[in-house]
């Protein structure tokens, strides 16, 4: 189990479409347990695979209470249906440090995927947990939650972004 460096924006590496998993092995367990262990020492929800510059369709999740540890797994997660009511959260990343913003998104979704055991599983996600596993599954598109925003939002975002990468350089 290791605590891995989370890439943060600008980072060409978010852009990359991740490929889907062809065997859940000891290889791809090894790196949920290394998301998973990533994700808590940052105090995220949910982590894909790459955010830590690993272009796999894998992501990890726990939206649990702190007290007590409740993980999720899913490897190459598909939406086979979605709510077309919507629900909005304050969405977060931890590739975007520091910076939040509402989104709107399907307020339920039915995702197909593999466990972390390479078992078939079908799940019908409402609240937190459908708006986490859609913002997760955007990072295997390439996708950050700061494309859902205005032109203008995401330009100051982008230069906060910017800002952060030169402070962190000196
Ligand atoms: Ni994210």
């Amino acid at each position: 189990m290791t605590v891995k460096t989370i890439i943060t924006e600008p980072n060409k590496l978010l852009r990359q479409i991740s490929k889907p998993v062809e065997n859940v092995g000891k290889q791809e367990q090894q790196l949920m347990n290394d998301m998973l262990d990533t994700m808590y020492d940052a105090n995220g929800i949910g982590l894909a695979a790459i955010q830590i510059g690993i272009p796999k369709r894998i992501i990890v999740m726990d939206i649990g209470k702190e007290e007590k540890k409740e993980p999720r797994y899913f490897v190459n997660p598909v939406i086979i249906n979605k709510d077309s009511i919507k629900n909005r959260y304050e969405e977060g990343c931890l590739s975007v440090p520091e910076q939040f913003a509402e989104i709107d998104r399907p307020s339920k979704c039915e995702v197909k995927y593999l466990d972390y055991n390479g078992k078939k599983q079908i799940l019908m996600a409402d609240g937190l947990l459908a708006t986490c596993i859609q913002h997760e599954m955007d990072h295997l598109l390439g996708k950050v939650f700061v494309e859902y925003l205005s032109p203008l939002k995401r330009l100051r975002i982008k230069g906060k972004m910017k800002k952060r990468e030169r402070s962190l350089q000196e």
